[in-house]
């Protein structure tokens, strides 16, 4: 197969394992290609990108903006908090007047879960969702995924943890889709309110101690506390939360086992994960940043090749 199911990556829900392998394989090519002194292709030449940020990013923007221009495309940049959205203006009307200026793509980031997804029904652009709400942010967990092949050899049969604010992540149900689809066994890790009753459904193994799950897990992917979508408490004090669920040296000095350390970022040093572990030999947290571009140029490549844009 060398082509996408989708027109657009609105989640990980949508992709078939071949979906996966086929961007597992152009990401291959690119990383090779931005490894070289000259890092850029003509590939997109002609073909015009905008990237909508309704929320917050650093990892997630920069990645997509370096991937689209080593692929040689146009890009427009847009952001919420300095745009026509704080006069009153809908998404809608937003998105529409960004495609009349003939926009062919769009990465969307939004605090409300499908966003995207509404988008791609009214508008005939291509859409990549960079992360709506506490739904599903399916380049990072691609990105994810790609590292852990690279680092373990493959994803099937690995025994992946993911630890933390489960209940919010888009990147915890985004990587439970992927994941599964590449046949790991998944576990969650956190305490009881942290995740959201459905989860069993889903197939995956929960634990509530982290020396457990720790001992269980091929690799563990740690998540940030999630503030900023959290309108009750959760937990008593982030000390305390800290205490049982902070990632420290001594947990992986004590295993009989070495095991990769993963953390989609922004990292918060100290609460979730120790300052040392982070640092660490064990921790792969750069590779997953290095890999998220060549990630995002497969993706986007690949829609764009879909969508019968004029590819060079
Ligand atoms: N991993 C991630 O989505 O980071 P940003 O919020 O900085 O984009």
């Amino acid at each position: 197969m060398n082509e996408l199911s989708v027109n657009h990556l609105l989640g990980i829900k949508h992709l078939t394992i071949e979906d996966i392998n086929l961007i597992f394989q152009t990401a291959d090519n690119f990383k090779e290609v931005i490894n070289r002194p000259i890092k850029k292709v003509p590939s997109l030449r002609d073909v015009t990108i905008a990237n909508l940020f309704f929320e917050n990013s650093t990892r997630t923007k920069l990645s997509f903006e370096l991937a689209q221009k080593r692929l040689s495309a146009d890009i427009i940049n847009f952001s919420a908090s300095q745009s026509s959205v704080k006069k009153g203006e809908s998404l809608i009307d937003t998105v529409n007047n960004i495609l009349s200026m003939k926009v062919d793509m769009v990465v969307l980031r939004h605090p409300n879960p499908g966003a995207p997804k509404m988008l791609s029904n009214k508008i005939s652009a291509s859409i990549i969702n960079a992360g709506d709400g506490s739904h599903e942010h399916p380049t990072q967990a691609l990105l994810d995924s790609y590292s852990i092949r690279e680092k373990l050899g493959e994803v099937k049969n690995k025994n992946i943890l993911i630890v933390g604010d489960i209940k919010h992540s888009r990147v915890a149900l985004s990587n439970i889709y992927s994941l599964q689809l590449q046949g790991a066994n998944v576990m969650v890790c956190g305490p009881k309110t942290l995740i959201p009753k459905y989860l069993h459904k889903l197939g995956v193994k929960i634990e509530h101690s982290l020396e457990k799950a720790l001992k269980w897990c091929d690799a563990v992917n740690m998540l940030r506390l999630q503030n900023e979508r959290m309108k009750n408490s959760f937990f008593p004090s982030i000390r305390e939360y800290t205490k049982y669920y902070g990632l420290t040296m001594n947990h992986l000095d004590s295993l009989d086992h070495k095991i990769i350390v993963m953390h989609p970022g922004p990292i918060n040093r100290g609460v979730e994960i120790s300052s040392d572990v982070a640092d660490s030999k064990y921790s792969i947290i750069l590779d997953q940043v290095e890999n998220g571009v060549a990630i995002r140029m497969a993706v986007i490549y690949l829609l764009a090749k879909k969508n019968t844009f004029k590819i060079q």
